[in-house]
């Protein structure tokens, strides 16, 4: 085994989907495991079995289109977990379980209410039942970075004689600093005996905006797994950003000897894959991924750009696949040229999606002179939403200076069902969103409205973000069209629609992992 590969355990379709806002349903998480396995990264968890029914399909879905990553499923130190997520990732070529409990004195006497000796028992039991259903079992010690040490050696000693070959210690409420965790990691190997049969695995969140640079003491003090997530989404602040701990090791690699296998080319696509399907966008002054991390503003840095690349840039945008926009298709690019350029966005449509989103790319063909790859994704994203119970299909809207009732009539498909109604409202978008909750529901609470324009020019389409809330919960949903209102209604039922898989989530508040 080569001891300076770092393996890339990517979380995006797990604690990524934890981030507020963001939920995959079954398709969105297959095309973005696809991108993940192209990039080759090595294990992708792609849910939480127990969580819901549409988790545990879409872990299947994902193991069963997978082949060359390994599919982990999340569960928790119980049989009833641990079994679900045996059966979830059985199609898998290569497939893992990982569980976890929490091993800090705070979680286990107000979280858990276990006694340690009681924690220490699920630990054995946990690995043990889950080697049952698979020999790549992956063992976590949740809040590991606040575990006493004495203790979190006990368990880590027994998760491994137990049958885990992966140990993780996660930074779960990213409190860490880098040589504290350096140094966790290094008494880690330093007093765990059978420490050499298992990989050490690192899992860190971003509360402090230090989860990778934590990431990367801990591979300094041997650690060989890092769990990460692309643009960093996750739980609160997030997780390590996959993008910054691979390019970090590849950019830095003369004073860290390490490396991953990863393809970074593939980086740039998988990050606005990501945000398009969860709606989060990438900050403008991301690393690596952001709108500017690659644009030079300054006179003085163009200039020296100009005369030599290096003079301000550590890594070239190609390295991470940035391209300048593609002018792509017009309205007489043909079906199969169409569908061409779909595989080649990491888009596989069934036929009825393949022909209402080849209507709508002949559509906008109609109305808009160039198209680009941006308006191939905004268009087709939503197509690929077959299995979506709610369902856009028409709006006309009065509106303007002079209108006294600004009304909205829309219909839409709900369930099979062609539902329409009439609405008014204080202007345009709000009465498109009363007729909405007129034919749906009226409990969830819009808390962004927000519109930007995929491509230049005034023909652009407008891609609309909606973000819902519900007792607690939230998503946000996107539409694009050429019609600003149109895309605004899209959006909204696309967060609806999203809103039904978090409400069928069945897994308990008090998990928060
Ligand atoms: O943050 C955390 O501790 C987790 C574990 C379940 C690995 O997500
Ligand atoms: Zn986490």
């Amino acid at each position: 085994m080569n001891t300076n590969r770092v393996i890339i355990f990517d979380t995006t379709l797990r604690d990524g989907e934890q981030s507020p806002g963001a939920s995959m349903n079954r398709e969105e998480k297959v095309r973005i495991a696809k991108i993940l396995e192209a990039m080759r990264v090595d294990v992708i968890e792609a849910g939480f079995a127990i969580a819901s029914q549409g988790d545990f399909d879409a872990i299947k879905a994902v193991a069963e289109v997978v082949k060359d990553s390994t599919i982990a499923s999340l569960a928790r130190a119980a049989k009833g977990d641990i079994q679900r997520a045996g059966d979830a990732i059985k199609p898998a070529n290569s497939g893992r379980i990982h569980t976890f409990i929490s091993t800090s004195p705070l979680h286990m006497k107000y979280k858990l209410q276990m006694e340690p000796e009681a924690v220490h028992q699920a630990v054995i039991d946990s690995v043990t039942f889950a080697r049952q259903f698979t020999d790549d079992v992956e063992w976590s010690a949740e809040d590991g970075s606040r575990t006493e040490h004495d203790f979190l050696c006990r368990c880590v000693e027994s998760a491994i004689d137990a049958g885990a070959s992966t140990i993780n210690i996660p930074d779960t409420v990213g409190y860490t600093v880098p040589d504290e965790y350096h140094a966790l990691i290094t008494m880690l190997f330093n007093r765990v005996p059978n420490i050499d049969k298992a990989v050490i695995s690192v899992h860190c969140h971003n509360d402090l905006g230090l989860a990778v640079a934590n990431s990367l003491a801990a591979v300094q003090a041997g650690a060989r797994q890092i769990e990460c997530t692309i643009n960093g989404l996750g739980e609160r602040a997030g997780n390590a950003a996959l993008e910054e701990v691979v390019m970090a090791l590849k950019t830095r690699k003369d004073h860290m000897p390490f490396h991953t296998d990863i393809e970074t080319e593939l980086i740039t696509k998988a990050s606005h894959m990501v945000s398009t399907v969860t709606g989060i966008s990438v900050q403008p002054n991301k690393a690596i991924v952001g709108a500017n991390a690659f644009a030079h503003e300054s006179g003085i840095h163009q200039d020296g750009v100009l005369k030599h690349a290096e003079t301000y840039e550590i890594m070239t945008p190609e390295s991470v696949g940035l391209k300048k926009s593609t002018l792509v298709m017009g309205k007489h690019s043909g079906r199969h040229a169409f569908k061409e350029k779909l595989k080649e966005l990491g888009f596989t449509l069934g036929d009825n999606a393949m022909n209402d989103a080849f209507k709508r790319f002949k559509d906008l063909a109609d109305k808009k002179k160039e198209i680009y790859d941006e308006d191939i994704v905004a268009i087709v994203d939503e197509e690929s939403r077959d299995n979506d119970i709610i369902k856009f299909v028409s709006l006309q809207v009065v509106c303007g200076s002079k209108v006294e009732h600004q009304t909205a009539e829309l219909e839409l498909d709900v369930d099979g069902e062609l539902l329409s109604t009439t609405a008014e409202g204080d202007g345009p978008v709000d009465a498109t969103f009363n007729a909405i909750m007129a034919l749906t529901t009226d409990t969830q609470h819009l808390q962004l409205y927000q519109v930007h324009a995929v491509t230049e020019g005034t023909d652009a389409q407008a891609e609309v973000t909606v973000r819902l809330e519900e007792n607690g919960k939230t998503v946000m949903g996107q539409g694009a069209d050429t019609d600003t209102l149109v895309a605004s209604a899209r959006a909204y039922v696309n967060a609806l629609n999203k809103l039904m898989v978090k409400r069928e989530k069945t897994a308990p508040e008090a998990m928060a992992v």
